[in-house]
């Protein structure tokens, strides 16, 4: 089976073609990413309207390098996959309707793929098995999210964040210090030469017995830290070392939440293994933080390699391979949805 993945969510376009193996586990032909990130830089953030026009202009370029990569026609595709949401609208609808009409004149089937689903399964793209009963940590740029995963489709959510993601506090603290989008590379990078402890900025609700997160307060702190280390309050008159420790600072408290609540789900659920998701775990601290804790616990960790943390259309294909295998495939009038819930995950703990 041949699956074709499309993700036009947000600002990256992406193709990609999953396989299945005679080992039974499926392989990435190739994964194109055409990434709009320089242009929305311009603005400090993603436009949609930009956004969804270079996604229309992008995909057919990207569509055609996939195929030519993976050495593979469009008529050996055997399923047509694409994000359905949680997206831009505008976004969603380029990639989503490229995929539908593709299936319909293919006459194939079509699967539309929850871009979270994506994200939670990327960790077992290349894991020998495949996907196993896990605690899944996703952390991206709209969500963070500890879900007790059991097989495909079957999510039960354990906690969210609250008011900002994890990847939206690294953006909107990076914003305030005039860091270029997206933050989370950009306070990253400036963390490893600063100093963690300097500032005790908040850890949220690190103690309480829920598995939510809580990440607003850390830019009010931010704020609240500049005018003591610069009289005008502006970023741009720190010194280097000041605005290298504030990004190490925001980065540990983060890490240290994230960490703490994912040890005490796995607690509460008695899962073995523990698999981190999204743009936010493509952080080399937290993967290593993380990796420590569960060898601590005697806990697995599955980690997606740095090219599928951030947005692909690798785990949109894996997604849709993994439902096309239990014959879970979608209307070709399924609607995009910018607020798409993950399957179940209505459901508290
Ligand atoms: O998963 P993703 O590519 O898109 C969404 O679905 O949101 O995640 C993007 C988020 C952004 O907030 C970005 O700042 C963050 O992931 N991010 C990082 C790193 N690389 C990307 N955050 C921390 N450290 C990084 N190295
Ligand atoms: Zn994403």
């Amino acid at each position: 089976m041949l699956v074709l993945g499309i993700e036009s969510s947000c600002d990256e376009t992406a193709v990609a073609l999953v396989e299945d193996q005679a080992s039974g586990t499926p392989r990435v032909l190739s994964s194109v990413i055409s990434t709009q990130i320089p242009l929305h830089r311009l603005y400090g953030g993603v436009i949609p309207e930009l956004a969804s026009r270079n996604h229309s202009t992008n995909l057919p370029g990207v569509l055609k390098e996939a195929l030519q990569q993976a050495g593979r026609s469009i008529h050996d595709v055997d399923v047509f996959a694409s994000t359905a949401g949680p997206g831009l609208v505008a976004a969603l609808l380029v990639g989503n309707t490229a995929a539908k009409a593709l299936a319909l004149t293919a006459r194939k089937p079509f699967i539309a793929i929850n871009h979270m689903e994506g994200h939670l399964l990327s960790p077992f793209i290349d894991h020998p098995g495949g996907l196993v009963p896990h605690l899944a940590l996703v952390v991206s740029g709209g969500h963070t999210l500890l879900i007790d995963v059991q097989g495909i489709g079957q999510y039960r959510l354990l906690g969210r964040s609250r008011d900002d993601a994890a990847g939206e506090a690294f953006d909107k603290v990076a914003k305030m210090l005039d860091l270029p989008y997206p933050g989370g590379p950009e306070i990253d990078k400036r963390a490893a030469h600063g100093d963690a402890q300097r500032f005790a900025f908040p850890r949220p609700m690190i103690h309480e017995p829920h598995l939510d997160f809580s990440f607003s307060g850390l830019k009010t702190a931010v704020l609240y830290t500049l005018p003591t280390l610069v009289e005008s309050g502006n970023p741009h008159d720190l010194s280097e070392q000041d605005m290298n420790d504030l990004c190490a600072g925001v980065r540990q408290a983060i890490i240290d939440v994230l960490l703490r609540k994912a040890m005490h789900a796995a607690k509460q659920t008695g899962h073995k293994v523990i698999a981190v998701s999204g743009g936010v775990s493509c952080n080399k601290a937290l993967r290593e933080q993380m990796a420590a804790a569960c060898r601590r616990r005697n806990i697995e960790l599955v980690l997606p390699p740095a090219h599928f943390t951030t947005d692909n259309a690798a785990m949109i294909a894996y997604a849709g391979y993994l439902h096309a295998q239990i014959g879970d495939f979608s209307p070709l009038d399924t609607p995009v949805d910018p607020n798409l819930k993950l399957a179940g995950t209505q459901i508290r703990a």
